[in-house]
Protein backbone atom coordinates (compact mmCIF):
# COMPACT_ATOMS: atom_id res chain seq x y z
CA UNK A 1 0.00 0.00 0.00
CA UNK A 2 1.35 3.50 -0.68
CA UNK A 3 0.04 6.76 0.19
CA UNK A 4 -0.78 8.13 -3.01
CA UNK A 5 -4.43 9.20 -3.31
CA UNK A 6 -6.23 7.82 -6.56
CA UNK A 7 -9.50 9.69 -8.08
CA UNK A 8 -11.24 7.20 -10.34
CA UNK A 9 -13.96 9.42 -12.05
CA UNK A 10 -16.67 7.65 -14.47
CA UNK A 11 -20.66 7.38 -14.45
CA UNK A 12 -20.58 3.73 -16.16
CA UNK A 13 -20.07 2.29 -12.60
CA UNK A 14 -18.64 -0.92 -14.14
CA UNK A 15 -15.42 1.13 -16.02
CA UNK A 16 -14.61 2.61 -12.92
CA UNK A 17 -15.04 -0.35 -10.75
CA UNK A 18 -12.43 -2.00 -13.04
CA UNK A 19 -10.08 0.27 -12.72
CA UNK A 20 -10.29 0.58 -9.59
CA UNK A 21 -9.42 -2.90 -9.03
CA UNK A 22 -6.90 -2.48 -10.93
CA UNK A 23 -5.35 0.42 -8.78
CA UNK A 24 -6.20 -1.46 -5.59
CA UNK A 25 -4.48 -4.38 -6.70
CA UNK A 26 -1.31 -2.25 -7.46
CA UNK A 27 -1.56 -1.11 -4.09
CA UNK A 28 -2.89 2.61 -4.17
CA UNK A 29 -5.47 4.29 -2.03
CA UNK A 30 -8.66 4.77 -4.52
CA UNK A 31 -11.70 6.35 -4.51
CA UNK A 32 -14.31 6.16 -6.80
CA UNK A 33 -16.89 9.25 -8.20
CA UNK A 34 -19.46 8.68 -10.55
CA UNK A 35 -19.44 12.45 -11.27
CA UNK A 36 -17.55 15.22 -12.04
CA UNK A 37 -19.24 17.41 -9.30
CA UNK A 38 -19.01 14.64 -6.92
CA UNK A 39 -15.48 14.54 -7.66
CA UNK A 40 -14.60 18.46 -7.22
CA UNK A 41 -16.66 18.27 -3.96
CA UNK A 42 -13.66 15.68 -2.53
CA UNK A 43 -10.73 17.65 -3.88
CA UNK A 44 -9.88 19.00 -0.61
CA UNK A 45 -8.18 15.48 -0.11
CA UNK A 46 -5.55 16.39 -2.73
CA UNK A 47 -5.82 13.15 -4.75
CA UNK A 48 -2.34 12.52 -6.84
CA UNK A 49 -3.95 11.68 -9.57
CA UNK A 50 -7.94 12.19 -11.03
CA UNK A 51 -8.68 9.38 -14.08
CA UNK A 52 -11.60 11.18 -15.51
CA UNK A 53 -13.98 10.23 -17.79
CA UNK A 54 -14.16 12.38 -20.87
CA UNK A 55 -18.13 11.86 -21.34
CA UNK A 56 -19.98 12.38 -18.36
CA UNK A 57 -23.79 13.39 -18.70
CA UNK A 58 -23.84 15.78 -15.77
CA UNK A 59 -20.65 17.84 -16.46
CA UNK A 60 -18.60 16.62 -19.47
CA UNK A 61 -14.49 15.41 -18.64
CA UNK A 62 -13.03 18.76 -19.96
CA UNK A 63 -14.72 21.03 -17.71
CA UNK A 64 -14.02 18.85 -14.83
CA UNK A 65 -10.51 19.04 -15.66
CA UNK A 66 -10.34 22.68 -16.17
CA UNK A 67 -11.88 23.02 -12.73
CA UNK A 68 -8.96 20.72 -11.53
CA UNK A 69 -6.73 22.42 -12.30
CA UNK A 70 -7.62 25.90 -11.00
CA UNK A 71 -7.54 24.79 -8.10
CA UNK A 72 -4.95 21.28 -7.46
CA UNK A 73 -2.91 22.49 -10.20
CA UNK A 74 -0.46 20.06 -8.60
CA UNK A 75 -2.77 16.94 -9.13
CA UNK A 76 -1.64 15.06 -12.35
CA UNK A 77 -5.01 14.16 -14.39
CA UNK A 78 -5.46 10.80 -16.46
CA UNK A 79 -8.08 11.63 -19.28
CA UNK A 80 -10.41 8.04 -19.82
CA UNK A 81 -11.36 8.21 -23.13
CA UNK A 82 -12.70 5.70 -26.04
CA UNK A 83 -11.02 5.23 -29.60
CA UNK A 84 -13.26 7.71 -31.06
CA UNK A 85 -12.18 10.71 -29.00
CA UNK A 86 -8.49 10.70 -28.91
CA UNK A 87 -9.11 14.24 -31.19
CA UNK A 88 -10.67 15.29 -27.83
CA UNK A 89 -7.74 13.91 -25.80
CA UNK A 90 -5.03 15.90 -27.62
CA UNK A 91 -7.18 19.18 -26.14
CA UNK A 92 -7.45 17.49 -23.31
CA UNK A 93 -3.69 17.63 -22.95
CA UNK A 94 -3.27 21.14 -24.18
CA UNK A 95 -5.45 22.08 -21.13
CA UNK A 96 -3.35 20.39 -18.50
CA UNK A 97 -3.92 16.81 -18.70
CA UNK A 98 -0.83 14.28 -17.94
CA UNK A 99 -1.55 11.68 -20.46
CA UNK A 100 -4.81 10.09 -21.40
CA UNK A 101 -5.76 5.90 -21.76
CA UNK A 102 -8.28 4.40 -24.04
CA UNK A 103 -11.34 1.94 -22.98
CA UNK A 104 -11.08 -0.59 -22.75
CA UNK A 105 -7.83 -0.01 -20.27
CA UNK A 106 -4.90 -2.51 -20.27
CA UNK A 107 -3.77 -2.78 -17.11
CA UNK A 108 -0.11 -3.34 -17.49
CA UNK A 109 -0.46 -0.41 -19.45
CA UNK A 110 -3.02 1.73 -17.32
CA UNK A 111 -0.42 0.88 -14.03
CA UNK A 112 2.52 2.31 -16.25
CA UNK A 113 0.54 4.89 -17.39
CA UNK A 114 -0.23 6.08 -13.25
CA UNK A 115 3.42 5.03 -12.15
CA UNK A 116 4.85 7.87 -15.09
CA UNK A 117 2.00 9.85 -13.80
CA UNK A 118 3.08 10.18 -10.27
CA UNK A 119 6.97 10.60 -11.08
CA UNK A 120 5.61 13.60 -13.14
CA UNK A 121 3.38 15.18 -10.51
CA UNK A 122 6.08 14.73 -7.59
CA UNK A 123 8.75 16.72 -9.87
CA UNK A 124 6.48 19.36 -10.29
CA UNK A 125 5.61 18.84 -6.44
CA UNK A 126 9.19 19.68 -5.61
CA UNK A 127 9.31 22.29 -8.43
CA UNK A 128 6.58 24.45 -7.04
CA UNK A 129 7.92 24.30 -3.81
CA UNK A 130 11.18 26.15 -4.73
CA UNK A 131 8.91 28.65 -7.11
CA UNK A 132 9.10 31.09 -4.46
CA UNK A 133 13.09 31.04 -3.93
CA UNK A 134 13.25 30.66 -7.18
CA UNK A 135 11.63 33.79 -8.25
CA UNK A 136 13.52 35.85 -5.48
CA UNK A 137 16.67 34.57 -6.53
CA UNK A 138 17.09 34.69 -10.21
CA UNK A 139 15.86 38.35 -10.59
CA UNK A 140 16.96 41.09 -8.25
CA UNK A 141 15.26 44.78 -9.25
CA UNK A 142 15.79 43.79 -12.93
CA UNK A 143 19.19 42.30 -12.62
CA UNK A 144 18.48 38.91 -13.92
CA UNK A 145 20.99 36.18 -12.48
CA UNK A 146 21.36 33.55 -9.60
CA UNK A 147 25.05 32.81 -9.55
CA UNK A 148 26.86 33.44 -6.44
CA UNK A 149 29.29 36.16 -8.05
CA UNK A 150 25.62 38.22 -8.64
CA UNK A 151 24.12 37.38 -5.54
CA UNK A 152 26.84 38.74 -3.50
CA UNK A 153 26.28 42.05 -5.55
CA UNK A 154 22.31 41.53 -4.32
CA UNK A 155 23.78 41.28 -0.84
CA UNK A 156 26.05 44.09 -1.05
CA UNK A 157 22.63 45.85 -2.36
CA UNK A 158 20.55 45.05 0.41
CA UNK A 159 23.16 46.24 3.22
CA UNK A 160 24.12 49.63 1.84
CA UNK A 161 20.63 50.70 0.29
CA UNK A 162 19.07 51.42 3.60
CA UNK A 163 22.17 54.16 5.19
CA UNK A 164 22.69 57.30 3.08
CA UNK A 165 26.21 56.76 2.40
CA UNK A 166 27.99 57.78 -0.93
CA UNK A 167 28.65 54.51 -2.65
CA UNK A 168 31.19 53.36 -5.56
CA UNK A 169 30.40 50.74 -8.04
CA UNK A 170 33.37 49.76 -10.09
CA UNK A 171 33.06 47.17 -12.55
CA UNK A 172 33.49 46.90 -16.67
CA UNK A 173 32.06 47.99 -19.51
CA UNK A 174 28.19 46.32 -19.59
CA UNK A 175 28.05 44.26 -16.43
CA UNK A 176 24.93 46.49 -15.21
CA UNK A 177 26.49 49.58 -12.94
CA UNK A 178 23.61 51.33 -13.60
CA UNK A 179 21.05 48.64 -12.92
CA UNK A 180 22.90 48.61 -9.54
CA UNK A 181 22.96 52.08 -9.29
CA UNK A 182 19.14 51.81 -9.69
CA UNK A 183 18.54 49.26 -7.62
CA UNK A 184 20.70 50.78 -4.50
CA UNK A 185 18.36 53.47 -5.28
CA UNK A 186 14.54 52.28 -5.67
CA UNK A 187 14.61 49.62 -2.72
CA UNK A 188 15.44 52.54 -0.53
CA UNK A 189 13.64 54.50 1.77
CA UNK A 190 14.26 57.34 -0.64
CA UNK A 191 12.70 55.36 -3.53
CA UNK A 192 10.01 57.96 -4.21
CA UNK A 193 12.62 60.76 -4.43
CA UNK A 194 14.14 61.54 -7.88
CA UNK A 195 17.19 59.72 -9.26
CA UNK A 196 18.88 61.83 -11.27
CA UNK A 197 22.13 60.84 -13.25
CA UNK A 198 24.81 62.35 -15.35
CA UNK A 199 27.15 60.83 -17.39
CA UNK A 200 30.26 62.73 -16.48
CA UNK A 201 32.04 61.68 -19.87
CA UNK A 202 29.67 62.92 -22.21
CA UNK A 203 29.77 66.45 -21.97
CA UNK A 204 32.46 69.00 -22.18
CA UNK A 205 33.87 70.03 -19.04
CA UNK A 206 31.83 73.41 -18.61
CA UNK A 207 28.34 72.32 -19.96
CA UNK A 208 28.69 69.28 -17.15
CA UNK A 209 29.01 72.08 -14.50
CA UNK A 210 26.28 73.48 -15.78
CA UNK A 211 24.15 70.54 -15.88
CA UNK A 212 25.28 69.52 -12.33
CA UNK A 213 25.26 72.85 -10.52
CA UNK A 214 22.84 75.20 -12.78
CA UNK A 215 23.53 78.50 -13.49
CA UNK A 216 22.07 82.48 -12.77
CA UNK A 217 20.59 84.50 -15.42
CA UNK A 218 23.25 86.08 -17.05
CA UNK A 219 26.07 83.89 -15.99
CA UNK A 220 27.11 83.99 -19.57
CA UNK A 221 26.37 84.44 -22.95
CA UNK A 222 23.10 82.68 -23.64
CA UNK A 223 21.87 82.27 -19.89
CA UNK A 224 18.75 83.54 -20.48
CA UNK A 225 17.10 82.37 -17.23
CA UNK A 226 18.07 81.10 -14.38
CA UNK A 227 18.66 77.31 -14.60
CA UNK A 228 18.41 74.82 -11.94
CA UNK A 229 21.66 71.70 -11.97
CA UNK A 230 21.05 68.71 -11.57
CA UNK A 231 22.15 68.43 -8.12
CA UNK A 232 19.05 70.86 -7.53
CA UNK A 233 16.68 68.18 -8.81
CA UNK A 234 17.94 65.22 -7.17
CA UNK A 235 17.56 66.81 -3.52
CA UNK A 236 16.61 64.68 -1.18
CA UNK A 237 17.39 61.46 -3.74
CA UNK A 238 19.98 59.86 -5.41
CA UNK A 239 22.97 61.98 -7.77
CA UNK A 240 24.45 59.23 -9.97
CA UNK A 241 27.72 60.21 -11.28
CA UNK A 242 28.52 57.70 -14.41
CA UNK A 243 31.75 57.47 -15.36
CA UNK A 244 33.08 59.16 -12.53
CA UNK A 245 36.68 58.87 -13.48
CA UNK A 246 36.52 61.27 -16.52
CA UNK A 247 35.35 64.61 -14.48
CA UNK A 248 38.04 67.18 -15.06
CA UNK A 249 40.26 68.17 -11.94
CA UNK A 250 38.46 71.39 -11.93
CA UNK A 251 35.53 70.30 -11.53
CA UNK A 252 36.41 67.80 -9.34
CA UNK A 253 37.28 70.63 -6.91
CA UNK A 254 34.17 71.94 -7.27
CA UNK A 255 32.40 68.54 -6.28
CA UNK A 256 34.68 67.90 -3.64
CA UNK A 257 33.93 71.14 -1.93
CA UNK A 258 29.90 70.19 -1.88
CA UNK A 259 30.68 66.96 -0.67
CA UNK A 260 32.06 68.64 2.33
CA UNK A 261 29.44 71.98 3.17
CA UNK A 262 26.40 70.01 1.61
CA UNK A 263 25.93 73.31 -0.24
CA UNK A 264 27.34 74.51 -3.30
CA UNK A 265 26.76 78.14 -5.70
CA UNK A 266 24.96 77.78 -9.15
CA UNK A 267 27.60 79.01 -12.01
CA UNK A 268 27.89 82.75 -12.07
CA UNK A 269 25.47 82.95 -8.30
CA UNK A 270 26.33 83.79 -5.14
CA UNK A 271 23.65 82.25 -3.10
CA UNK A 272 24.12 79.10 -1.32
CA UNK A 273 21.45 76.56 -2.19
CA UNK A 274 21.85 73.65 0.34
CA UNK A 275 21.10 69.88 -0.80
CA UNK A 276 20.71 66.33 0.85
CA UNK A 277 21.56 63.94 -1.94
CA UNK A 278 23.60 60.59 -1.88
CA UNK A 279 26.08 60.25 -4.15
CA UNK A 280 26.27 57.05 -6.11
CA UNK A 281 29.50 57.23 -8.68
CA UNK A 282 30.25 54.11 -11.03
CA UNK A 283 33.58 53.41 -13.42
CA UNK A 284 34.95 51.00 -15.48
CA UNK A 285 38.12 51.98 -15.10
CA UNK A 286 40.05 51.71 -11.90
CA UNK A 287 40.08 54.91 -9.86
CA UNK A 288 42.58 54.51 -7.61
CA UNK A 289 45.08 54.05 -10.22
CA UNK A 290 43.36 57.12 -11.34
CA UNK A 291 44.51 58.63 -7.91
CA UNK A 292 48.13 57.52 -8.64
CA UNK A 293 48.44 58.78 -11.68
CA UNK A 294 47.02 62.01 -10.33
CA UNK A 295 44.09 62.22 -12.70
CA UNK A 296 42.17 61.89 -9.98
CA UNK A 297 41.61 63.71 -6.88
CA UNK A 298 42.75 61.80 -3.34
CA UNK A 299 40.65 63.51 -1.02
CA UNK A 300 37.54 63.36 -3.39
CA UNK A 301 38.14 59.37 -4.08
CA UNK A 302 37.31 58.94 -0.05
CA UNK A 303 34.64 60.96 0.03
CA UNK A 304 32.93 58.76 -2.79
CA UNK A 305 34.42 55.46 -1.75
CA UNK A 306 32.82 54.97 1.22
CA UNK A 307 31.12 51.87 0.19
CA UNK A 308 32.33 50.03 -2.56
CA UNK A 309 30.75 47.23 -4.69
CA UNK A 310 32.50 45.42 -7.38
CA UNK A 311 30.10 44.04 -10.82
CA UNK A 312 31.82 41.05 -11.67
CA UNK A 313 32.42 40.30 -15.29
CA UNK A 314 30.10 38.10 -17.22
CA UNK A 315 32.92 35.33 -17.60
CA UNK A 316 33.07 34.98 -13.55
CA UNK A 317 29.07 34.49 -13.27
CA UNK A 318 28.50 32.09 -16.67
CA UNK A 319 25.83 30.31 -14.85
CA UNK A 320 23.89 33.54 -15.49
CA UNK A 321 24.71 33.33 -19.06
CA UNK A 322 21.54 30.70 -20.43
CA UNK A 323 19.50 32.59 -17.40
CA UNK A 324 20.23 35.64 -19.51
CA UNK A 325 19.67 34.66 -22.52
CA UNK A 326 15.79 33.31 -21.62
CA UNK A 327 15.14 36.67 -20.30
CA UNK A 328 16.73 38.35 -23.25
CA UNK A 329 14.56 36.19 -26.05
CA UNK A 330 11.57 37.19 -23.99
CA UNK A 331 12.32 41.02 -23.83
CA UNK A 332 13.53 41.25 -27.77
CA UNK A 333 10.27 38.94 -28.86
CA UNK A 334 7.75 41.63 -29.17
CA UNK A 335 10.00 44.51 -30.19
CA UNK A 336 11.33 42.55 -32.96
CA UNK A 337 7.92 40.68 -33.17
CA UNK A 338 9.79 37.47 -33.34
CA UNK A 339 8.92 34.28 -31.60
CA UNK A 340 12.77 32.13 -31.03
CA UNK A 341 11.41 29.25 -29.18
CA UNK A 342 14.69 28.21 -27.86
CA UNK A 343 18.78 28.59 -28.84
CA UNK A 344 20.25 25.30 -29.57
CA UNK A 345 22.57 23.46 -27.23
CA UNK A 346 25.22 23.76 -29.52
CA UNK A 347 24.93 27.67 -29.81
CA UNK A 348 24.25 27.68 -26.18
CA UNK A 349 27.63 25.75 -25.89
CA UNK A 350 29.41 27.96 -27.42
CA UNK A 351 27.78 31.42 -25.74
CA UNK A 352 28.31 29.77 -22.13
CA UNK A 353 32.36 29.84 -22.91
CA UNK A 354 32.75 32.48 -24.59
CA UNK A 355 34.58 35.24 -22.58
CA UNK A 356 32.45 38.59 -23.42
CA UNK A 357 34.74 41.01 -23.11
CA UNK A 358 31.44 43.28 -23.49
CA UNK A 359 29.41 41.18 -21.05
CA UNK A 360 25.66 41.81 -20.81
CA UNK A 361 25.69 44.76 -23.04
CA UNK A 362 27.13 42.33 -25.65
CA UNK A 363 25.12 39.44 -24.83
CA UNK A 364 22.16 41.05 -25.54
CA UNK A 365 23.31 42.52 -29.34
CA UNK A 366 24.16 39.23 -29.45
CA UNK A 367 20.73 38.11 -28.97
CA UNK A 368 19.08 40.62 -30.88
CA UNK A 369 21.23 39.73 -34.35
CA UNK A 370 20.71 36.35 -33.83
CA UNK A 371 17.35 36.90 -33.51
CA UNK A 372 17.46 38.57 -36.10
CA UNK A 373 19.42 36.04 -38.46
CA UNK A 374 17.44 33.09 -37.54
CA UNK A 375 14.14 32.12 -39.80
CA UNK A 376 13.49 29.08 -38.04
CA UNK A 377 12.17 30.11 -34.37
CA UNK A 378 15.71 28.78 -33.15
CA UNK A 379 18.50 30.53 -32.98
CA UNK A 380 21.43 28.37 -34.46
CA UNK A 381 25.54 28.47 -34.20
CA UNK A 382 25.29 29.58 -37.86
CA UNK A 383 23.20 32.62 -36.68
CA UNK A 384 25.67 34.08 -33.75
CA UNK A 385 28.18 37.06 -35.07
CA UNK A 386 31.48 35.22 -36.79
CA UNK A 387 33.52 36.36 -33.85
CA UNK A 388 31.11 34.20 -31.38
CA UNK A 389 30.96 31.73 -33.83
CA UNK A 390 34.81 31.20 -33.74
CA UNK A 391 35.49 31.31 -30.55
CA UNK A 392 34.73 28.02 -30.36
CA UNK A 393 38.56 27.13 -31.55
CA UNK A 394 39.53 29.21 -29.40
CA UNK A 395 40.75 27.53 -25.61
CA UNK A 396 39.31 29.09 -23.05
CA UNK A 397 41.47 31.55 -21.43
CA UNK A 398 41.17 34.54 -19.01
CA UNK A 399 41.07 37.75 -21.01
CA UNK A 400 44.01 40.08 -20.48
CA UNK A 401 42.01 43.24 -19.37
CA UNK A 402 43.21 46.81 -20.15
CA UNK A 403 41.54 47.78 -16.73
CA UNK A 404 42.50 45.22 -13.94
CA UNK A 405 40.78 45.53 -10.20
CA UNK A 406 43.88 44.00 -8.27
CA UNK A 407 41.48 44.69 -5.29
CA UNK A 408 38.69 43.05 -6.87
CA UNK A 409 37.12 39.82 -4.49
CA UNK A 410 37.84 36.58 -6.44
CA UNK A 411 35.47 34.03 -5.50
CA UNK A 412 35.71 30.48 -6.16
CA UNK A 413 33.40 31.49 -9.07
CA UNK A 414 36.04 32.56 -10.94
CA UNK A 415 37.63 29.46 -11.20
CA UNK A 416 34.67 28.18 -13.47
CA UNK A 417 36.07 29.90 -16.17
CA UNK A 418 38.87 27.66 -17.44
CA UNK A 419 36.17 24.06 -16.98
CA UNK A 420 35.11 23.44 -20.98
CA UNK A 421 31.35 22.81 -20.40
CA UNK A 422 30.41 20.42 -22.32
CA UNK A 423 27.10 19.97 -25.10
CA UNK A 424 25.25 18.02 -22.20
CA UNK A 425 25.75 21.10 -20.23
CA UNK A 426 24.41 23.59 -23.06
CA UNK A 427 21.07 21.23 -22.90
CA UNK A 428 20.97 20.95 -19.31
CA UNK A 429 21.31 25.19 -19.12
CA UNK A 430 18.85 25.10 -21.79
CA UNK A 431 16.19 22.77 -19.96
CA UNK A 432 16.79 25.03 -16.75
CA UNK A 433 16.56 28.66 -18.37
CA UNK A 434 13.04 27.56 -20.16
CA UNK A 435 11.78 26.44 -16.45
CA UNK A 436 13.28 29.65 -14.95
CA UNK A 437 11.79 31.45 -17.54
CA UNK A 438 8.37 30.17 -16.94
CA UNK A 439 8.29 30.39 -13.18
CA UNK A 440 8.83 26.39 -13.16
CA UNK A 441 5.76 25.55 -15.32
CA UNK A 442 6.42 22.51 -17.27
CA UNK A 443 3.93 22.64 -19.85
CA UNK A 444 4.71 26.37 -20.60
CA UNK A 445 8.79 25.09 -20.85
CA UNK A 446 8.21 22.49 -22.86
CA UNK A 447 6.03 25.13 -25.40
CA UNK A 448 8.70 27.60 -24.63
CA UNK A 449 11.35 24.59 -26.24
CA UNK A 450 8.88 23.43 -28.51
CA UNK A 451 9.32 20.08 -27.38
CA UNK A 452 6.85 17.57 -25.96
CA UNK A 453 6.20 17.35 -22.18
CA UNK A 454 7.25 13.84 -22.51
CA UNK A 455 10.27 14.59 -24.01
CA UNK A 456 10.96 17.57 -21.68
CA UNK A 457 10.17 15.04 -18.21
CA UNK A 458 12.69 13.08 -20.27
CA UNK A 459 15.74 14.89 -20.14
CA UNK A 460 14.89 16.08 -17.11
CA UNK A 461 15.56 13.38 -16.01
CA UNK A 462 18.21 12.62 -17.81
CA UNK A 463 20.38 15.14 -16.37
CA UNK A 464 19.21 14.36 -13.01
CA UNK A 465 16.95 17.31 -12.53
CA UNK A 466 13.70 15.35 -11.77
CA UNK A 467 15.40 14.74 -8.58
CA UNK A 468 16.74 18.20 -7.38
CA UNK A 469 17.36 21.65 -9.00
CA UNK A 470 21.29 22.10 -9.64
N1 LIG B 1 22.08 41.29 -14.78
C1 LIG B 1 21.43 41.93 -15.77
N2 LIG B 1 20.16 41.61 -16.03
C2 LIG B 1 19.49 42.21 -17.03
N3 LIG B 1 20.01 43.14 -17.82
C3 LIG B 1 21.27 43.52 -17.60
C4 LIG B 1 22.03 42.93 -16.55
N4 LIG B 1 23.25 43.51 -16.54
C5 LIG B 1 23.24 44.39 -17.53
N5 LIG B 1 22.07 44.42 -18.18
C6 LIG B 1 21.71 45.26 -19.34
O1 LIG B 1 22.92 45.43 -20.08
C7 LIG B 1 23.07 46.77 -20.48
C8 LIG B 1 24.31 47.36 -19.86
O2 LIG B 1 24.10 47.54 -18.46
P1 LIG B 1 24.57 48.89 -17.72
O3 LIG B 1 24.33 50.08 -18.57
O4 LIG B 1 23.98 48.88 -16.35
O5 LIG B 1 26.11 48.57 -17.66
P2 LIG B 1 27.30 49.47 -17.17
O6 LIG B 1 28.12 48.62 -16.29
O7 LIG B 1 26.75 50.74 -16.61
O8 LIG B 1 28.07 49.73 -18.52
P3 LIG B 1 29.05 50.95 -18.92
O9 LIG B 1 30.26 50.82 -18.07
O10 LIG B 1 29.34 50.69 -20.34
O11 LIG B 1 28.28 52.20 -18.66
C9 LIG B 1 21.80 47.49 -20.07
O12 LIG B 1 20.92 47.48 -21.15
C10 LIG B 1 21.28 46.65 -18.94
O13 LIG B 1 19.88 46.76 -18.83
MG1 LIG C 1 26.82 52.68 -17.39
Amino acid sequence: MTDDLIFVVDDEPEVGGLLAYYLEKAGYRVEQFSSGPNCLKALDQNPRIVCLDMHMPEMDGLEVLKKIKDRNSGTGVIMVTSNNTVDTAVQALKLGAADYIIKPADQEKFIGTIKEVLDQTRVVGQIRSLEKDMKQAFAYKNIIGESPAIKNVFTQIERVKDSNVNVYIHGESGTGKELVARAIHFSGPEQNRPFIDINCSALAESLLETEMFGHEKGAFTGAIGTHRGKLELADGGTLFLDEIADMSLQLQVKLLRFLEEKSFERVGGTKKIKVDVRVVSATNKDLQKEVEKGNFREDLYYRLVVFTIHVPPLRERRDDIPLLCGYLLNKFKDELNKEISHISPDAMDIMNNYRWPGNVRQLQNVILQSMLMSQSGIIEVAHLPQEIQKSRQEPVTPLKESVSFEDSPSDDNSKSDFHKISLDEGEKQTLLSALKMTNWNISEASNLLSISRTTFYRKLKKHGLSQSRD
